[in-house]
């Protein structure tokens, strides 16, 4: 039989015309173009425009290629019906919708109940549409109830939940505080077993009611761009199944790099060492010390204006000198780089003249307020000439790690800016992927390979060029730090998977009072189990200002007042450094997050709504304290399948068992952090 098969393959060449469906349906009158295509494992892209031709977008969250993964499983049973792998899309030529089953258990997963294309009403500028646009809005409903998971970083109200239940979601930049740190990921998972990837790269919005109806618009398309993927047939969803989705999407939008090794451990960071002399004595104080440190940052102000890029040397008088001590250190050093350039830069006027700024309708430069004004990311010559700049005065001594801070253009006035001759609606999600390749295309030009830079904002497609995220200027309160523990999760499950926050919150904390000494040695813990580990924020009372500008208070682990509980946590991080980049090696191989919510790896119904603990790789279950003064938590440990194993407590060395909850003693020392193990 299986002979048979193979001759019937080898008869029978796979015709890749046969894994392209074309249709013409008409919506409302208009003619429209259909295509569904398969698109890797278990997975179909459809593409439906008013327009006569369907585009292949230049800026888009999929690969270019259509991925060859030796599994395309298509067939096209008549006019009205596709199917790839475990996907059947059908047509319905009564009503003209279009819905999209699971063959193995017959689910309809997407059933679509309104499609709108208006015409996009280009503003008046000196630009003009390389293309037709439209003002698109479509409108679905899942048949299963169910949650969602993914769709990127928010900080919703206080009491936000994991799962996405009612919500509405705009696509939009912005700038201002405490809304940075906010990001859009047009890729969601779905409880029933499927994901649905929104490939438009411009302004628009989500819109979800129950979990069940799901409205997408956007401003300004040439068409609708759709990826939907599901488990394969021999799969079930009463198993864990969230790694086979995250696999079938890192096949079609790129894996994660491996994570250098240099980056897994400690960051030290605050607002901000203001100069050379301030930095080294930092850094002298962490080797003094033997407390270990990977990477040491140098935030804003190191330059004189912004949009240098360069060190002020009145402050950092001889870098190389830094350098070379930092290196006897073992210590990296990553400084910080903002999109901005002021009009007193010596890059300004050459920026200027060559066209590298953001633009108005009227082609004039735009600025980000005040003297501020955008380099135009989408510029191939911006991208040369920024990098240009970051070789001469970082990299050439060394500096390989950028933190792009603040790299939301657009502020609060989205809809006013025309990069490379294109406007913002269309494109407006990609400024910063642009932005990020800036750094990824001139590190790998000069041979780099381990590569990372840190970042505020991302699309997909960020985590292909060694982009790690943070979650911007949070509070330093136990309520916020609840709320990290769950962005966190779903920052994973939307394909970010070098993510890190302020360890201690970026504002409002205040040295010496208990509270706030105390949410550090928390946050630790949790932070030792992010991909990223590093702290920062501004801290009170802040030092006076001196010919370097202002500083804040203290930020050194030693100076802490439960510094030795803190340093045990390095100390622990440390040791797992390499479990750290065996995880994201996987990552790197199949899309599965290292920090994952507890149903990613457990099938078990009460997994889904432990969302205040997490898994951290296959061995750590992570139950970080968030409640000041706590004496003990309540932890879910999931029943495990195989024989003989349990759940033992990392400080405490006791067993548990499986399948129940427990509550869990904590002091400041511990928290309950549990290692899956052997037991006899
Ligand atoms: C279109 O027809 C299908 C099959 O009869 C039905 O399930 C679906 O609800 C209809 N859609 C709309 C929008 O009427
Ligand atoms: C969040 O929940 C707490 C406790 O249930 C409640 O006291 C608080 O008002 C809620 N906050 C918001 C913003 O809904
Ligand atoms: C859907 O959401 C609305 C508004 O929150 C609510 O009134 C309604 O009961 C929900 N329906 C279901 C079926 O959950
Ligand atoms: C797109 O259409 C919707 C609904 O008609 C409208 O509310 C929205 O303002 C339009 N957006 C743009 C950018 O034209
Ligand atoms: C910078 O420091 C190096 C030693 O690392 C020294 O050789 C050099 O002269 C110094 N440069 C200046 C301008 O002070
Ligand atoms: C562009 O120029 C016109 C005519 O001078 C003016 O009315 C309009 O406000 C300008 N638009 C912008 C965005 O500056
Ligand atoms: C991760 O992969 C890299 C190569 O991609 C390898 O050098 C490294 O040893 C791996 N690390 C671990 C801990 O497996
Ligand atoms: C937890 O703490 C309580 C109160 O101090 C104590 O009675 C109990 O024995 C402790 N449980 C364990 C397992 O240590």
């Amino acid at each position: 039989m299986l002979i048979l098969l193979l001759l019937l393959q080898l008869i029978i060449p796979n015709d890749a015309s046969l894994c392209i469906f074309t249709r013409n349906i008409h919506l409302n009158g208009v003619k429209q173009q259909l295509q569904v295509e398969s698109w890797g494992a278990d997975s179909i892209r459809i593409r439906l425009s008013p327009d006569v031709v369907l585009q292949t977008p230049d800026y888009q969250a999929l690969l270019p290629e259509k991925p060859h993964l030796g599994s395309d499983d298509c067939r096209q049973l008549n006019g009205e019906t596709f199917s790839n792998g475990n996907l059947q899309f059908t047509i319905n030529d009564d009503n003209q919708t279009w819905s999209i089953q699971r063959l193995s258990d017959g689910l309809t997963l997407f059933q679509v109940q309104s499609t709108q294309f208006m015409p996009y009403i280009y503003p008046p500028s000196v630009y003009s549409p390389i293309y037709s646009l439209y003002n698109l809005s479509l409108s679905y409903i899942h048949s299963q109830n169910g949650y969602l998971y993914g769709l990127g970083e928010h900080h919703y109200d206080q009491n936000v939940t994991l799962p996405y239940h009612n919500f509405y979601l705009p696509f939009q930049f912005s700038s201002t505080a405490p809304t940075n740190g906010d990001i859009t990921i047009p890729w969601y998972v779905h409880s029933s077993g499927f994901g649905v990837l929104w490939n438009l790269p411009g302004y628009g919005s989500f819109n979800v009611q129950n979990d069940t109806r799901i409205t997408w618009t956007a401003d300004a398309t040439h068409q609708l761009d759709l990826w939907i993927t599901t488990i394969p047939k021999e799969a079930s969803i009463a198993s864990p199944f969230y790694a086979l989705l995250m696999k079938n999407f890192v096949d079609v939008v790129g894996r994660p790099n491996p994570l250098p090794q240099f980056a897994s451990g400690f960051w030290q960071s605050k607002n901000r060492y203001r100069s050379q002399d301030e930095l080294l004595e930092v850094a002298k104080g962490y080797y003094d010390r033997q407390i270990p440190v990977s990477i040491i940052v140098i935030d804003w102000f190191h330059w004189i204006t912004v949009g240098d890029w360069s060190f002020n040397p009145k402050c950092w008088p001889n870098v190389s000198q830094m350098m070379d001590q930092l290196n006897s250190y073992g210590m990296k050093v990553m400084v910080s780089v903002w999109p901005n350039v002021a009009d007193n830069s010596e890059n300004f006027l050459p920026m200027k003249t060559a066209g590298l700024l953001t633009h108005d309708a009227n082609g004039s430069d735009i600025t980000r307020g005040g003297n501020a004004y955008i380099v135009d990311e989408f510029n191939p010559a911006t991208r040369r000439y920024i990098w240009q700049k970051i070789k001469t005065n970082y990299f050439n001594y060394g500096i390989k790690i950028y933190w792009l801070d603040a790299d939301e253009p657009e502020g609060s006035r989205p809809g006013l800016q025309w990069w490379y001759d294109r406007h913002d609606a269309e494109i407006a999600m990609v400024w910063v992927r642009e932005h990020h390749r800036t750094f990824y295309d001139g590190l790998k030009e000069q041979g780099e390979e381990d590569i990372i830079m840190l970042s505020r904002s991302a699309w997909i497609g960020s985590h292909r060029m060694g982009v790690a995220v943070w979650s911007g200027d949070i509070d330093s309160t136990f309520v916020e730090l609840l709320k990290q523990i769950k962005v966190a999760q779903n920052v994973a499950l939307s394909g970010i998977y070098w993510w890190t926050t302020d360890i201690g919150g970026y504002r409002g904390g205040v040295l010496g009072d208990d509270q706030f000494e105390e949410l550090l040695v928390r946050w630790f813990q949790f932070g030792a189990f992010c991909p990223i580990f590093r702290l920062h924020g501004e801290r009170h009372p802040s030092v006076p200002d001196n010919e370097c500008g202002f500083g804040n208070g203290h930020n050194e682990v030693w100076l802490f007042k439960y510094s030795s509980q803190i340093i045990d946590v390095i100390k622990l991080r440390e040791s797992l450094r390499d479990y750290v980049e065996y995880h994201l090696n996987i990552s790197h191989q199949n899309g599965s997050p290292i920090l994952r919510p507890m149903f990613y790896d457990f099938a078990d119904t009460e997994c889904y709504t432990a969302e205040d603990q997490y898994m951290f790789g296959t061995d750590y279950l992570v139950a970080p304290v968030y409640i000041y003064q706590a004496t003990s938590r309540s932890v879910y440990l999931p029943k495990l399948s195989q024989q003989n194993a349990g759940w033992q407590h990392y400080y405490t060395k006791q067993n548990y068992e499986g399948g129940r909850r427990y509550s869990i003693n904590v002091t400041l020392n511990d928290f309950p952090l549990f290692v899956k193990t052997m037991t006899n």
